[in-house]
């Protein structure tokens, strides 16, 4: 990653833009910013233009500018656009698909990855609005980072405060880092529910959402690997590079883990249904009594995997728990035969949410990574797992 489209919007924060491009000169990059109307009652033009020692563009209707450099020129000479700090309002423009100034019209107009920063007022990065707009975003392909938490500007406290400039240049490096260090391996992963049919429009599935499964065979991908993701029904779009082989029963997931097989390392994320019901062949119909569901146990995947003689050198469980989280999990990794086991606590809002805490159980003991979104838990396991190999 050598240049680097600014977008900075009309918050506080727009002075931490500063600092982020200072960071970025720094490092070597080139950063070419654009300034909204909001943005120039915070930082001057003046002064981006001095820190990136580059012009700063503000207005579409600037007739020198567009015959020098068209707009979408602009959008698409960069390797990424960071839109920091990204508003409520841009975020919901960019949601929406609205251009109607030079910043939201490079958003719209470009091809190039897309990581916005949010900051703003805790009730407004809250609001159904808000939050219905960032998920949107991120299944358009938008890298939304999560805001950091504290004291505001406006002296309320919570989430809602500019990520610090050198941790979205961390993210930005890690994204882009051109060491491909899992090249030539091929990595299985399973992510999402089972889905057990009871009847033919009935079936028994759990809360997972796949989130933690896709990010994971992303990071994987992202630093080379040749990625598998057997995906139970979730609704997420497929990773860019990754090879992903859609089921729905434990069995089917069975069947396609042992066929995408030689693998370097497998990571079982799914919640894998533990038990499949007696499938009725025609919709089962209310009678005086309900009906008594006969289960049979599902084949224990990960424990398959680690048993075969075709086990991957490295296989990695999860273990979601909701009490005595490292004692079950350390108890799991022996039982299963896995080398690691991510162990997370799921009382709480983990399953669906966009954030996990893990605890990493292998033979040496027990690490405890803090609380971050599920993205960066990804990447951390994926390293782990490029070292490991
Ligand atoms: N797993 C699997 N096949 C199954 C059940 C679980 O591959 N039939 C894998 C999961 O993908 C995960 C690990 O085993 O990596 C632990 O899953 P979990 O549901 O926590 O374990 P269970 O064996 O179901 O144990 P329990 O429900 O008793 O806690």
């Amino acid at each position: 990653m050598k240049r680097i489209l600014l977008i900075v919007g009309g918050g506080i924060a727009a002075y931490k833009a500063c600092e982020f491009v200072r960071l970025c000169r720094k490092a070597g990059i080139s950063v070419k910013c654009v300034l909204t109307d909001g943005a120039q009652h915070f930082v001057t033009p003046m002064t981006l233009a001095a820190l990136s020692e580059n012009q700063v563009y503000t207005t579409l209707w600037d007739l020198k500018d567009e015959t020098e450099m068209g707009h979408i020129q602009l959008s698409r000479e960069a390797d990424v656009i960071v839109v920091a700090p990204a508003t409520a309002d841009l975020l919901a423009k960019m949601t929406a698909g609205i251009a109607d100034d030079l910043a939201t019209t490079l958003l719209l107009a470009t091809d190039k990855p897309v990581v916005a920063a949010p900051a703003m007022n805790v009730r407004m990065w809250l609001h159904p609005a808000t939050q219905r707009n960032v998920t949107q975003l991120r299944s358009d392909g938008v890298t939304v980072l999560n805001p950091d938490e504290g004291s505001m500007a406006c002296g309320e406290y919570g989430p809602g405060r500019l990520p610090e400039p050198a941790a979205i240049l961390d993210h930005l490096h890690n994204h882009f880092r051109v060491d491909k260090i899992l090249a030539n391996r091929h990595i299985l992963v399973t992510a999402g529910p089972t889905h057990e049919p009871i009847d033919p429009v009935r079936y028994i599935a759990n809360r997972s959402s796949g989130k933690q499964g896709f990010a994971i065979a992303a990071a994987l991908a992202n630093l080379g690997a040749r990625v598998t993701l057997v995906s139970g029904p979730v609704t997420l779009p497929t990773p860019p590079g990754v090879t992903r082989i859609d089921i729905e029963t434990a069995q089917e997931m069975a069947n396609a883990v042992a066929t995408a097989l030689p693998a370097d390392a497998a990571v079982m994320v799914a919640a894998v249904g533990d038990w499949r019901a007696e499938t009725a062949e025609q919709k089962l119909k209310k009678g005086e009594t309900a009906p008594t569901l006969h289960l049979s146990e599902n084949p224990d995947i990960l424990a398959l995997l680690s048993a075969s003689p075709r086990r991957p050198k490295l296989v990695v469980g999860f273990a979601a728990e909701t009490e005595r989280v490292i004692e079950h999990a350390t108890a799991k990794r022996l039982r299963k035969g896995a080398d690691w086991i991510v162990a997370n606590d799921v009382s709480g809002d983990v399953m669906g949410g966009s954030d996990n805490m893990v605890h990493l159980v292998t033979a040496d003991g027990v690490e405890d990574w803090e609380r971050m979104p599920k993205d960066q838990v990804a990447h951390k396991l994926a390293e782990r797992i490029a070292h490991a190999l």
